[in-house]
């Protein structure tokens, strides 16, 4: 692994799984690792979790981590080759990414979608501009149209749900049987990205050890290169018979990119709703809007899994940045 942007910079997702869950069960069994090594944390856009987890995950490894909050207390990069400077932006990442090389030895990037245009969002200019420039490993805290670290904290909170029901064959670390997830649609008050969703999908379709469902209302389509292989409806109900697993998410419109068409309640997940399915354990990658996006009736009852799956994104980070570590 060169980098983590993506689900396609990791070979053996099961053998990375493993990994994390090992670091789970004994924290600073690598504490000596990272000695003498640095990340940069660099936040083009505001994060509790991935900052925190991230921070937590580098000082078990023995890193020390430096965060820069560009995004509050920098001045604005320019990311177009040829760019004539003569705008807003200050200094070229042309300029900024190789210094940030010299400093660390991981470099992690935060930097939000503008939601405005598809196609610049969608070529990941940000993030690949890092990567030409830093010379250094670039991990993605959240790009324009993903969000790798969650994904990853995703899959290994369903591979450690299975194995508490008994439910995943320890030899090969794989399901005994394909479990049912589902990726619901649900409200929200503002447009959001739809990286956390589609860096689910992706993730959830390179596993391939589930039986995908996508719901959402019409409209709502994803990007096909992510979503293929999953069964896509229209028909929540439909879709939550005999699910194992429900991953709540609002994302705004792709094809008219970055709207909202309807924020009809009825979308909402609730424990009639929750009925429908296999009694299923229900996540979210969090902040949610409580009563909004999931109620408070799934919130706080016992099948949501929601804080475990946050506690597990330290497990996730720290097992790519041992893996970062080992590979340079
Ligand atoms: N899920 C997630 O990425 O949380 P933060 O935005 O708080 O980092």
């Amino acid at each position: 692994m060169n980098h983590f942007v993506s689900v396609a910079d990791v070979p053996d997702i099961p053998a990375l799984v493993s990994r994390a869950l090992a670091y789970k069960n004994d924290p600073y069994q690598d504490v000596t690792l990272g000695e003498r090594r640095r990340i940069g944390m660099l936040f083009l856009n505001p994060s509790m979790r991935t900052r925190l987890s991230t921070q937590v995950a580098a000082q078990q490894l023995g890193m020390e981590a430096v965060v820069f909050n560009v995004g509050s207390e920098g001045w604005a990069l320019e990311f177009e080759e040829e760019a004539i400077m003569s705008g807003n932006t200050v200094e070229h990442v042309k300029d900024a990414a190789p210094i940030m090389g010299k400093y660390f030895d991981i470099l992690c990037i935060r930097t939000f979608p503008s939601l405005k245009n598809r196609e610049d969002d969608y070529s990941e200019l940000y993030i690949n501009q890092f990567i030409k420039y830093a010379g250094i490993p670039i991990v993605s805290l959240e790009s324009a149209t993903l969000h790798p670290l969650q994904s990853f904290t995703d899959i290994i909170t369903i591979t450690e749900q299975l194995a508490l029901q008994g439910k995943l064959d320890t030899a090969t670390g794989k399901p005994a049987r394909k479990p049912k997830i589902v990726l619901t649609w649900a409200p929200h008050v503002k447009p959001l990205p739809q990286c956390v969703a589609n860096s689910f999908a992706q993730w959830v379709n390179a596993w391939g050890e589930a039986d995908f469902v996508i719901t959402h209302p019409e409209d709502y389509e994803l990007e096909p290169s992510f979503t293929k292989g999953a069964t896509i409806t229209h028909d929540q109900d439909e879709a939550l018979k005999d699910a194992d697993f429900v991953y709540v998410k609002n994302w705004s419109t792709f094809n008219d990119y970055g709207k909202i068409y309807v924020n009809d309640p009825e979308w909402m997940l609730t424990n009639e709703k929750l009925a429908l399915t296999n009694n299923a354990k229900v996540m979210h990658c969090l902040p949610v809007r409580r009563n909004v996006e999931l109620s408070d009736e799934i919130l706080d009852g016992p099948n949501s899994i929601v804080t475990t799956q946050a506690g597990n994104r330290v497990w996730a980070a720290q097992a790519v940045l041992s893996e970062l570590i080992r590979r340079k």
